[in-house]
Parts: structure tokens; C-alpha cells; sequence
């Protein structure tokens, strides 16, 4: 079973109430949100207020993907503001097992990512502490780049490991230039749950475009 995580980061930020309620009405899974902070990725999006604002707007499980340095200090505002999920960078986490059980305490799933040059290795010490692996796809800061091919690779290094380890309710997270194409080949891999940005927002039909990467990833 795959998990479709729709980004926010392409949708209408003028009303993003409806474009949430559009896209759990046409068959997503999850809402994927994109914090970034404009140091630890060139750009800058949106905070715990946004999620706080589109809380009552879906039933769904909100995934929060925190772009940004020091993140520890903002885990608990997150939580509060109705993050189910939220992911951290192990490149800027130097007390990752603190953090990761940090988010858990503050009664979230705790999400690791890992950029596209962050091998696999450096996580291997906290699996325990872990509920999801989010593997970059692209280089994070902006939607609508190019799927980077080599990471497949290490999908299947992390599907093996965790098979290795007996921890297979670890979910595996892409991010970045999922399309049905790639959908198809992050799943193979061992992906189980797609962002997708542009591929579902950026799309007239919302519905025939999470069908078609649903259709290509359980294929
Ligand atoms: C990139 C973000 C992604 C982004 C994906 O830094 O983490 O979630 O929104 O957008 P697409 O699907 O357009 O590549
Ligand atoms: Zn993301």
C-alpha cells in the first residue's frame, strides 16, 4: 500500500483551505508541508501558523518537513499546531537520537531526511528511534526540479536495512520530482510513501493526476 502525500509548496497559497480539502476529496493520503527557513535551503516558506490555519481544513495527517537549522527549538509549536508527523535534517541534527525522541515525545511521528549526498550509514545508529525515512529525491529548497536518479539506489539500501533490522512499519519517503514515472521506480525500489508537489497541484485535474502516480506506484 502507498501512501500519497501532496505538497502544499505547489499549491495556491491564496487559498490553501480549499486546495487541502480539493486534493483529500480527490484520494491523498497525507498533507505534505514544506518549512524552510532560508539558511539551511535558499528559500522560505511557511511556519507553524500556516499548519495551525489549515488544521481544521482536513482530516488527514499533516507530514511536516522541517528545512531548517535548529530545528529542535520549534518541535513542541509544531506539535501543537496539529503536526501528525514531523521529519527533521540529519545534516543539521548533531543530537539526532535526542531530537527524534524529543518528537516523539511531544506525541508525533518522527520523520529523519536525508539530502541526496547524505549516505544511508549515518542514520543506521538511531533506527530505533525512528518512524519514517524521508530520502530527498532532489536537492530540498524548490518544487518542480528534476527527479535525481542516483538516489534509487539508496532506497533499496534503506528497504534492505530495515529489512535486515525487522523494522518494516518504517515507512520510506521520497521527495522530489515524483511524477507517475518515478512513482513507478521509487516504489520498485521500496518507496512507500510519495510527495508530490507539482505532478498533483500544478495539475487541472487533481484526481486523474494522484490516480496516475497511485496507478504507476502499485503497478
Ligand atoms: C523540496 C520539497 C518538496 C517539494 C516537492 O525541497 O521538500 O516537498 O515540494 O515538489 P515537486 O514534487 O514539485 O518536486
Ligand atoms: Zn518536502
Amino acid at each position: 500500500m502507498i501512501t500519497l502525500a501532496p505538497s502544499i509548496l505547489a499549491a495556491d497559497f491564496a487559498c490553501l483551505g480549499e486546495e487541502i480539502s480539493e486534493v483529500e476529496q480527490a484520494g491523498a493520503d497525507w498533507i505534505h508541508v514544506d518549512v524552510m527557513d532560508g539558511r539551511f535551503v535558499p528559500n522560505l516558506t511557511m511556519g507553524p501558523l500556516v499548519v495551525e490555519a489549515i488544521r481544521p481544513h482536513t482530516k488527514l495527517p499533516l507530514d511536516v518537513h522541517l528545512m531548517i537549522e535548529q530545528p529542535d527549538q520549534m518541535i513542541p509549536t509544531f506539535a501543537r499546531a496539529g503536526a501528525d508527523w514531523i521529519t527533521v535534517h540529519q545534516e543539521v541534527c548533531p543530537h539526532l537520537h535526542r531530537t527524534l525522541a524529543f518528537i516523539r515525545e511531544q506525541g508525533a511521528k518522527a520523520g529523519v531526511a536525508l539530502n541526496p549526498a547524505t549516505p544511508v550509514a549515518t542514520i543506521e545508529p538511531v533506527l530505533d528511534e525512528v518512524d519514517m525515512i524521508l530520502l530527498m529525491t532532489v536537492n530540498p529548497g524548490f518544487g518542480g526540479q528534476a527527479f535525481i536518479p542516483a538516489v534509487t539506489r539508496k532506497i533499496a539500501q534503506t528497504a534492505r536495512l530495515l529489512q535486515e533490522r525487522g523494522l518494516t512499519d518504517v515507512k520510506i519517503e521520497v521527495d522530489g520530482g515524483i511524477n507517475h514515472d518515478t512513482a513507478r521506480t521509487t516504489a520498485a525500489a521500496g518507496a512507500t510513501v510519495l510527495v508530490a508537489g507539482s505532478a498533483v497541484f500544478a495539475q487541472p485535474d487533481r484526481r486523474q493526476a494522484l490516480t496516475a502516480i497511485r496507478t504507476a506506484a502499485e503497478a
